[in-house]
């Protein structure tokens, strides 16, 4: 299996076997980590520029050290203090970075589409770091590659997730993998909170929490979006919290421990409790290690085909 594409965009597109040499290519990287000297050299001389036009600690900071330990530059462009602000477009930044010769931009952006158009109008590999309410595959192949940790596969898995679903790029691209590659995927939200349509993505509905967690092996918590009108959603934090809110009290309900996830940043009090995500099934931590493994992966995978790509050209 050899990976085909400059870019990745999203989970949609992708094959079972593409996602599963990500996750595959991402075992190898992981052990990297875990030496004194935390360095191979599969990137040297390339660059990488993360541009980001929204907040970001985890993802950000994760690209940038998983650039450093393939031994690749690293630039990292904020919008509010580039020439976003004096209204440069997108294309014409990407197309600026590709004068200056750089290899990869790592993008996050507020509106649903962004990473696609850039891939488009560039020849450097776009990597989505998060565009609007769409995609968050490397969030997503993350995840997956916990799970795969923590239960040895993913077929049959049961995989519940809980909160905010219509306005999480995170529940679309781990509904998108999940599925490809054999769990049964639950959505849990109340009915403002859901896509209409969103069986068409091969999940199940839940409206009640309790239901819903019965028979799962592992809950995948959403973050309530606060920065959003709540109020037009949802009462309040309180009233989320008693219906919606991962706490011990529920979990001690079922008859087995179910895996606690969260992609971050978490509201204590608001979709999850303390005792929860500090808790021994949580492993919210060890999805942020994971990221490294899986984003070098990715960054790898991108630049061996974008140059095959390349190199088919000349002949
Ligand atoms: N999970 C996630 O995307 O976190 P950041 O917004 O901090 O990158």
């Amino acid at each position: 299996m050899e990976w085909r594409h400059k870019d990745l965009l999203g989970l949609a597109e992708l094959t079972k076997e593409e996602i599963e040499l990500i996750l595959d290519t991402a075992s190898s990287f992981k052990e990297v980590s875990t030496r004194e000297i935390k360095k191979v050299p599969a990137l040297r001389g390339k660059s990488v520029v993360n541009l980001f036009y929204e907040p970001s600690t985890r993802t950000r900071v994760s690209f940038e050290i998983a650039a450093k330990r393939l031994s690749c530059d690293v630039i990292n462009i904020i919008a509010d203090t580039s020439s976003v602000r004096k209204g440069e477009s997108l294309v014409d930044t990407g197309k600026n970075l590709e004068a200056l010769k750089i290899d990869i931009i790592v993008l996050r952006h507020n509106s649903s589409g962004a990473a696609h158009l850039l891939a488009r109008n560039v020849g450097v590999s776009v990597i989505n770091a998060g565009d609007g309410w769409h995609e968050h595959p490397t969030q997503a192949l993350l995840d997956i590659f916990t799970l795969k940790e923590k239960f040895g596969k993913i077929e049959g898995l049961n995989v519940t997730i809980v909160g905010d679903i219509a306005h999480s790029r995170v529940a679309r691209s781990n509904i998108w993998g999940l599925t490809k590659l054999g769990a049964k995927v639950c959505v849990c939200a109340p009915k403002s909170l859901l896509p209409i349509e969103i069986e068409r993505l091969g999940v199940e509905v839940f409206n009640d929490l309790d239901e819903a967690l019965r028979d799962t092996d592992c809950v995948n918590v959403l973050r309530m979006q606060l920065e959003r009108d709540e109020k037009t959603i949802f009462p309040s934090s309180l009233d989320y919290f008693k219906q919606y809110g991962i706490t011990m009290e529920r979990l001690k309900k079922l008859k087995r421990n179910i895996l606690i996830m969260h992609p971050g940043p978490l509201n204590r009090g608001v979709e999850i409790s303390s005792e929860v995500a500090d808790g021994e099934n949580s492993v919210i931590l060890e999805q942020v290690t994971n990221g490294i493994a899986v984003r070098m992966a990715v960054l790898y995978l991108v630049t061996q085909a974008r140059e095959t790509i390349k190199n088919e050209a000349h002949h």
